[in-house]
């Protein structure tokens, strides 16, 4: 169970606060695949980093099976980060090295500092990663560059990755919102596999409200940093999306803020190149 507990952070704009995430509560099991929506701005992407500890909460708590995750530091707090592997919209894999190696570099990650500056991979690594790429369907391209596979095929690799961290928790920002419609499908099936076979405890932000109904047990809506709707996909109906909103087409809106999100899709590839 990840227990989150009145967690808020805010950041420091021009001398005035910023609140991004605002006494959010919420009560994960493990094994739940949960979809958060919400406009650009929501608090979305600093909720996954507060949970991950990349961002430091300005108030509440986090535990992970009662473990305190707010509390810890050090070797700790790497052993955490491990656990909760983290997949970008811009996929953010090694684009000159082969996806075989970028697989690697999770099972190097979960090995801690020492390893990972050695880059020595172990037996066990290869092999891990080797499986994980079946799953993916990506054995073809094990020894291909990652810069030159296709979009969908990259973010396939990064879950690969993801797996060979061993993860409890996989938390996605925005994983598809890069793809078009057929590899989106793919990425979306791939987390929703890994969820229901491993029992892999999935949070994944989303921009289009249709793929958290798809996909997800649970739909959390926040806007201005609060959760304004926490339950079944069933139970976010119109109507109360219209209430929540005060508007009819979330998608509308959306979509609209997922054009003047920071990084272009386009631009993320070109980095990689
Ligand atoms: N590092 C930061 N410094 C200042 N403000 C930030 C920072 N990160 C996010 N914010 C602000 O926090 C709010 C929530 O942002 P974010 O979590 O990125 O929302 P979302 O992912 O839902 O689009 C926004 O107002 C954003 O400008
Ligand atoms: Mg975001």
């Amino acid at each position: 169970m990840l227990r989150i507990e009145r967690l808020s952070k805010s950041f420091s704009r021009d001398g005035a606060p910023v609140v991004a995430v605002q006494d959010v509560t919420l009560d994960i099991p493990k094994g739940q695949m949960v979809g958060i929506i919400g406009r650009s701005g929501a608090g979305k992407s600093t909720l996954l980093r507060l949970l991950n500890r990349l961002a430091e909460p300005s108030a509440g708590r986090i535990s992970h099976d009662g473990e305190n995750v707010t509390a810890l530091s050090g070797r700790e707090l790497r052993a955490w980060r491990a656990r909760c592997a983290m997949i970008f919209q811009q996929f953010n894999l090694v684009g000159r090295l082969d996806v075989m190696t970028n697989v690697m570099l999770g099972g190097l990650f979960r090995a801690g500092t020492v390893a990972s500056l050695l880059k020595r991979f172990t037996e066990e690594n290869r092999i891990e990663a080797i499986h994980a790429l079946m799953r993916l369907d990506l054995v073809d391209q094990a020894l291909q560059r990652a810069d030159t596979l296709s979009g969908g095929q990259q973010q396939r690799v990064a879950i690969a990755r993801a797996l060979a961290q061993r993860p409890s928790i996989i938390l996605a920002d925005e994983p598809i919102a890069s793809l078009d419609p057929r590899n989106a499908a793919r990425v979306m099936e791939a987390l929703r596999q890994i969820n229901q076979d491993d029992g892999i405890t999935v949070i994944c932000n989303l921009h289009t409200l249709d793929t958290a109904r798809t996909y997800c047990d649970r739909i959390v809506a926040m806007a201005q940093g609060r959760v304004v709707f926490d339950g079944a996909p069933s139970a976010l109906t119109t109507a109360r999306l219209h209430e929540i909103y005060g508007v009819d087409g979330i998608e509308e809106q959306i979509d609209e803020t997922i054009t003047s999100t920071s990084v272009p899709p386009r631009v993320a590839i070109a980095v990689n190149a």
